[in-house]
């Protein structure tokens, strides 16, 4: 109960800040509705809520982290229209509407993720004025590196060139650390920036991130295939059809699921034995709803 309440509510602070940065906008209108039709859309805003569990952890004031949280989920936004469009997964649904280019127009949908993926540095340095600005610089140098070539564009792009082909297991787990893993790690990074955590705490963090991320995409190709439409929202058997190459089809569904039990299993144990039971509990609840989720 205590971590559904903490889950909402987090939610619902994130969700209003976006709401305010985004109401800004307003034209061309097709680009602004559609920002916050990307956006405001009933995401399960995970990074975001990351980011602040972990400003809790090294009681910093969650006001202090909104910006860069709400950045984040506008580049993860941004990646999911472009995720969907027809040169890409080409889906219909996301978060259990039609997606963005599927609703406004193809090539909209691709300027739409564009804004969003600009906008969020606007937002990065804008509205993280409280912020010192070798801070501010710190955060728009890993946000940068993160999304793009070295995080989740590279992964993006193996996952495309990866379709139909029998790939080993060094690039499935590029693919995951990258197109999934990175925009994991960023919240619980500029977190640490944030709030001032001390190097053993940064490399724990980064170390559970980077277990709770694979985790997370490995239970995403479990959902494609077990999932349920109404409750996921998005399109099941969608990795099938493009013959992706996922956690399942390399090891098959039972040596998958072992995994994503493993992997929970190890990103609890470091972070209670650095923080203790106590202060870690929402991170170790956090790694079994992740391990436990069906949307
Ligand atoms: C979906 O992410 C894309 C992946 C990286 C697996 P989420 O499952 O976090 O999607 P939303 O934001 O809740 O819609
Ligand atoms: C996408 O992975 C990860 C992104 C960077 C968007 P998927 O293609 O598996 O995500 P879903 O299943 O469409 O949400
Ligand atoms: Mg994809
Ligand atoms: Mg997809
Ligand atoms: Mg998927």
């Amino acid at each position: 109960m205590f971590f559904k309440n903490y889950l909402d509510s987090n939610k619902k602070l994130i969700e209003s800040s976006m709401d305010t940065y985004l109401g800004e906008l307003n034209y061309p209108e097709v680009i602004a509705e559609g920002m916050k039709y990307a956006v405001l859309n009933g995401g399960k805003r995970l990074r975001p809520i990351l980011l602040f569990m972990i400003l809790d952890i090294l009681e910093c004031e969650k006001g202090m982290g909104t910006a860069s949280a709400a950045a984040i989920e506008m580049i993860h936004s941004y990646s999911l229209v472009h995720d969907d469009l027809p040169a890409l997964d080409n889906d219909d649904y996301r978060r259990g509407k039609l997606t963005t280019h599927k609703k406004f127009g193809e090539a909209e949908g691709i300027l739409i993720g564009d804004a969003l993926l600009t906008h969020a540095f606007y937002i990065l340095t804008e509205k993280n004025k409280h912020l010192p600005a070798e801070k501010i610089v710190e955060i728009v140098r890993l946000t940068s590196s993160y999304a793009g070539i070295n995080g989740m564009i590279g992964g993006q792009m193996m996952d495309i060139a990866s379709e139909g082909k029998k790939i080993d297991l060094e690039i499935l787990k590029y693919i995951h650390s990258n197109k999934t893993g990175k925009l994991m790690k960023l919240p619980v990074e500029l977190a640490c920036i944030i709030g001032d955590a001390d190097r053993e705490e940064r490399e724990i963090l980064i170390r559970f991130s980077d277990l709770i991320g694979l985790a997370f995409q490995i239970k995403d190709d479990i959902l494609d295939i077990e999932g349920d439409f109404s409750t996921l929202g998005k399109p099941v058997g969608s990795d099938i059809e493009l013959g992706k190459s996922t956690y399942p089809a390399l090891i098959g569904m039972a040596e998958s699921k072992a995994l994503l039990k493993e992997t929970i299993a190890e990103a609890k144990i470091i972070v209670a034995e650095k923080f203790g039971v106590e202060k870690s509990n929402i991170l170790l609840e956090l790694a079994d709803y992740i391990g436990n989720r069906n949307k």
